[in-house]
């Protein structure tokens, strides 16, 4: 038995975010990050729609990017002392996952984060609050997914939490908020998104109800993001749709091991001064990923197949794989996102020697390919690598090399 869950509602198209003022309840709390939603207008704007709805309403501000267990443990308790019958989340991965978090630990005080990462071991949520997302990037789709992303920064660690019991009561799909993210946002979460796609149509629990939407969602993808990143307008508009349907597809088919080395190696760095984005380590690493997979006979097929919606050349599976990995090689061209570890700088962008040292790569890469293959992502990977070929994957992520393995 396979299990599709989504959102109970998802409002979308321009103006959506009026859908709050439909809400019931006495007592909301808003969750933000560190000040785009306010600038833009977008914070006032929900905080007046709660209001006209009859709710009291609170905020709750200053999310960090990549959260921490500590913030997640401070909105809690923030949350314990309103207790708000409603949570909305507005922003993108970052203060949606974190708020996610939070809402379970206010429902359950006792909850420890460890309690929390037990893969699908979550109690029943919504004997206290409704959760609504409402995404402002175009990437992680997690006002639809059942994952929250974690960082324990004492570990240096991402961690998933997973569980339907997450997945958003309500999900707001307004492509008015996407409208000011800069070009290098645009560029992260958009690959995200496609790595989103790629890996749910290829994943062991994939199903006809994911792939449609992983399908579909390429075919934008392929389509818009280019245009988008060049701030075309209507086509960040049909980015944030194309996102939407990748998460459905992965919140149900579930990912694979581009996610589960770019959760342990996005914040493995930090004590050399920057974060490997979460995007941007998706980017570098699903040619790699692909090459690796495609070793798989029914992986092989399965990415043929997507070649094929993409209308990208190839007179065998072999071929339109070699196509599929040339396509996304290219996209990161037009992103200014580099191709590998090495050459990526501390602000993300190519440059000739990375803000990774390689002899600190090597000396950690034990341990990276240890907790990768860990990660719950893994598991739903069309290949089981061992410790030793996630080792040398990572490499060719470092290097750049070829996946001949
Ligand atoms: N839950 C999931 O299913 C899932 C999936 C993939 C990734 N993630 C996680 O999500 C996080 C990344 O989220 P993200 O990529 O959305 O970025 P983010 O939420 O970390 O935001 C990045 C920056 O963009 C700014 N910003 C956001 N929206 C904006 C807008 N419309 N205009 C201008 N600025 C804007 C924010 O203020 C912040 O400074 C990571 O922690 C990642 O691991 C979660
Ligand atoms: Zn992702």
């Amino acid at each position: 038995m396979q299990r599709f869950t989504n959102p109970r509602d998802i409002y979308h198209g321009k103006g959506a975010l009026e859908a709050l003022k439909t809400f019931e309840g006495k007592r909301a709390v808003i969750c933000v990050g560190g000040g785009s939603m306010k600038r833009f207008g977008f914070l006032d704007k929900a905080k007046s729609y709660l209001e006209e709805a009859g709710m009291e309403v609170k905020v709750f501000e200053g999310i960090e990017s990549d959260p921490s267990v500590e913030t997640v443990m401070k909105g809690a308790a923030f949350m314990q002392e309103f207790e708000p019958d409603w949570i909305v989340a507005i922003g993108g991965g970052s203060p949606i996952d974190a708020a996610k978090a939070m809402w379970i630990k206010y429902e359950y005080p006792e909850t420890t984060f460890e309690d929390m990462c037990k893969i699908f071991g979550l109690p029943k949520l919504r004997t206290k609050a409704h959760f609504c997302a409402v995404s402002s990037t175009s990437g992680t789709a997690t006002e639809v997914t059942a994952f929250s992303i974690i960082t324990d920064y004492e570990k240096g660690i991402k961690f998933p939490i997973a569980d339907f019991e997450i997945t958003p009561d309500v999900a707001i799909v307004d492509p008015e908020l996407a409208e000011t993210m800069p070009k290098k946002l645009v560029a992260h979460t958009g690959m995200d998104a496609l790595t989103h796609a790629i890996e749910a149509y290829v994943s062991t629990a994939n199903s006809e109800f994911t792939d449609a939407d992983a399908i579909h969602a390429i075919e934008m993808i392929q389509k818009d993001l280019v245009p988008s990143y060049n701030e075309d307008m209507e086509a960040r508009d049909s980015m944030h749709t194309a996102q939407c349907l990748a998460g459905i597809a992965f919140s149900s088919g579930l990912l694979g091991i581009v996610h589960s080395m770019a959760h342990k190696t996005g914040a493995v760095f930090a004590d050399y001064g920057a974060h490997i984005i979460h995007g941007a380590a998706n980017a570098m690493y699903l040619p790699k990923v692909i090459a690796f997979n495609a070793k798989d006979e029914t992986a092989k097929k399965r990415y043929g197949v997507i070649a094929d919606y993409m209308n990208l050349e190839g007179a065998n599976d072999d071929e339109k794989v070699a196509s599929l990995i040339k396509f996304v090689r290219g996209l990161n061209d037009q992103l200014n996102i580099p191709h590998c570890i090495k050459n990526y700088g501390a602000d993300s962008y190519p440059t000739e020697q990375g803000f990774v040292p390689e002899e600190v790569f090597l000396e950690r890469l034990s341990d990276i390919a240890a907790n990768a293959l860990l990660d719950a992502c893994t598991g739903s990977n069309p290949r089981q690598p061992s410790q030793e070929e996630m080792e040398k994957l990572l490499k060719c992520c470092y290097y750049d090399t070829e996946v001949d393995f």
